[in-house]
């Protein structure tokens, strides 16, 4: 059972990583996302380098990149990704041409949620839904031991229903995503938006972010609500209560038996979980008169869609019988 590699391509960073049959990943390397204006080139360089690096000191024979966008129905091109500059991109083919290895290309979530269904919060779960909360939301399907792709790839664009009519605007082009307001961005957009109020009530996070607001991140809210910041908590919250909304309404569509919630955003653990249970319990349809699906946290972390690509690698490898 020789490892795989997978690669996981989100709107802020490129993480690779070597991983075993079972899921565990033996080496990894990451790189800041290129920035959305330069070419799909650049961004295939960067995949190719932390691909060699890694190639370099492993035995590994096939390679599965998740990426932050809509995968066709082959898993070959990128039709479209609103935090990145792909636009009918035909990565599978352009990587596998440079690297000579058998490549699968899935959408970012989709592989994470292969992941926490093979190895993490999903095990045992027939009917499983993830959530990842990053730079914008991801999702995924899981059925019977199956990603449910749609009929052209494009399943599970959870991030981009409608929640607010005529909402924020979403790099996707319409107004009012859920992702505009639950996610890593959301997050990082209402405390910078405080800040351009001059507001007390953002002072202490400010400080933390060296006085500017280029300086808050998504984890450095989290780590100032970790220590009490009751803005910073608060801000969590509204992200949390609006993912329990988007979570009722997917059960209300989809009903199944579990929710994992992933991606950065979600190491804030129950300050995001708690309210977003509250608010699921108080949004769900029918609720009493109903079996409800668990709310969890992903196990496998960041990692969770470099597992997934590299685990779709090794199938796919196996096909091809370039691998056992
Ligand atoms: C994209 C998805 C992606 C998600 C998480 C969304 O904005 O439309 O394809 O899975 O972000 O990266
Ligand atoms: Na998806
Ligand atoms: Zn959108």
């Amino acid at each position: 059972r020789l490892p795989t590699i997978g690669v996981d391509i989100g709107g802020t960073k490129v993480v690779a990583g070597v991983v075993d049959g079972e899921g565990r990943v033996l080496e990894s390397v990451r790189t800041e996302t290129p920035h959305k204006s330069k070419s799909p080139a650049v961004v295939e360089d960067v995949i190719v380098d932390l691909v060699l690096q890694l190639a370099d000191k492993h035995d590994v024979h096939a390679v599965g990149v998740g990426a932050a966008g809509w995968v066709d129905a082959e898993r070959s091109r990128v039709l479209f990704a609103p935090h990145l500059n792909w636009r009918n991109e035909p990565l599978r083919d352009a990587l596998s041409r440079r690297l000579r290895f058998p490549v699968v290309v899935e959408n970012d979530a989709n592989a994470a949620a292969w992941a926490e269904w093979r190895f993490g919060a999903g095990r045992g779960e027939d009917h499983m839904v993830m959530i990842t909360l990053g730079t914008g939301i991801g999702g995924a399907v899981v059925r019977d031991g199956w990603v449910d792709r749609g009929k052209y790839g494009l399943a599970g664009e959870f991030g981009h229903m409608q929640v607010v009519p005529g909402g924020h605007r979403c790099p996707c082009g319409n107004r009012g995503c859920w992702e505009q307001y639950s996610s890593g961005n959301a997050l990082v957009r209402e405390a910078r938006g405080l800040v351009a109020e001059e507001s007390p009530v953002i002072e202490g996070l400010l400080a933390r972010a060296g006085g500017t607001a280029e300086g808050i991140t998504g984890p450095l809210v989290t780590e100032a609500a970790r220590d009490g910041d009751a803005t910073a908590t608060e801000l969590l919250y509204e992200v949390g209560h609006w993912l329990g909304v988007g979570i009722a309404n997917l059960a209300a569509a989809l009903d199944p038996g579990r929710f994992v919630v992933g991606g950065g955003v979600s190491e804030a653990g129950d300050l995001l979980l708690g309210p977003a249970r509250e608010a699921f319990g108080r949004t769900l349809t029918g609720r009493g008169f109903r079996p409800e699906a668990g709310l969890v946290h992903a196990a496998l972390g960041n990692e969770a869609g470099l597992v997934g690509a590299a685990d779709l690698a090794r199938q796919v490898a196996r096909r091809f019988r370039t691998i056992k």
